[in-house]
């Protein structure tokens, strides 16, 4: 079978670790060229050596997503190294619990700012240059939070309901310039970021792994779960799917029961 995604350019942020950095792994393992831009440079730096390592293409650009002009470096970067740009997987993303009293004024902020103005930024800067090169493929990492309420995570929510707002009007506006915009909702995977949130919370990893074996299809996710549907919707077997949610979370969105 030929590399479902050979001689493309893909941008993934938040690939320093977790889901962004399976996404990457998987992408450039397909055939990809992939830039890792990520706001902490050793876990980014680190991605790209395992990527070059196994023989694929990788650079590292470190960015915030926060900043407009970071996720506008991020696509020159790109453009500068390989000359075209065909995929962008809007992953970084943080998730603290809060309920909607404990959300202080801050942390609103930087929830939104990293979750859905990092989104909305890399598209504003990507979107135009795989207009330019014939079009492309946008992936948002969403969550079940931006569909249904969830009172210990609320700006997590709102920044994930956004997202999926802003996928939705991307795939409008843009498909006669045929770049898809596609949201993917992960089950609950066990990232780094994840382990760090429950370690909060006061549980471990073997809490985490016994606490899924409750979840509909019996366990917690792993990060290459999310980064196979991403493969898929960067790919062009995907090439008439746009506007949609291509949820992978193990059936837990439907699920109300006891097995
Ligand atoms: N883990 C889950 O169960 C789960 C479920 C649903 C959705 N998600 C979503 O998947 C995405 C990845 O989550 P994860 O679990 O792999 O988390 P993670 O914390 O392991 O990885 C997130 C990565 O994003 C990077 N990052 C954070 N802020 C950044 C910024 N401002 N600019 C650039 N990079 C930044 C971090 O350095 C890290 O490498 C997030 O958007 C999250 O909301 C995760």
């Amino acid at each position: 079978m030929p590399w479902r995604v050979a001689g493309k350019v893909a941008i993934v942020t938040g690939a320093g670790t977790g889901i962004g950095r399976a996404c990457a792994e998987t992408l450039a393992r397909e055939g990809a060229s992939v830039e890792i831009a990520n706001r902490t440079a050793t876990t980014g730096e680190e991605t790209v050596r395992r990527i070059t390592e196994q023989g694929g293409q990788a650079l590292f650009c470190r960015t915030d997503v926060a900043s407009e002009s970071d996720c506008a470096r991020v696509v020159q970067a790109a453009l500068g190294r390989y000359g075209h740009l065909d995929i962008l997987v809007n992953n970084a993303g943080i998730f603290p619990r809060h309920s909607l009293e404990e959300t202080t004024p801050e942390a609103l902020d930087e929830i939104m700012n990293i979750n859905f103005k990092g989104a909305f930024f890399c598209c504003k800067h990507a979107i135009p240059a795989m207009v330019q090169g014939g079009g492309g493929s946008v992936v948002n990492m969403g969550s079940l939070h931006g569909l249904l309420g969830s009172p210990n995570l609320v700006a997590y929510a709102a920044s994930k309901g956004a997202l999926l707002n802003l996928t939705k009007t991307l795939a409008a506006a843009y498909a006669r310039r045929l770049v898809r915009v596609n949201y993917v909702i992960p089950g609950w995977v066990i990232s780094e970021g994840e382990i760090r949130v429950q370690a909060q919370e006061g549980h471990d990893e073997q809490w985490l792994q016994e606490t899924g074996k409750r979840m509909p299809m019996g366990r917690i996710q792993e990060a290459q779960d999310a980064a196979n549907a991403v493969l898929f919707l960067a790919s062009d077997e995907a090439s008439q799917v746009t506007g949609a949610v291509l949820n992978t979370d193990g059936g837990s969105s439907v699920f109300r029961g006891r097995g």
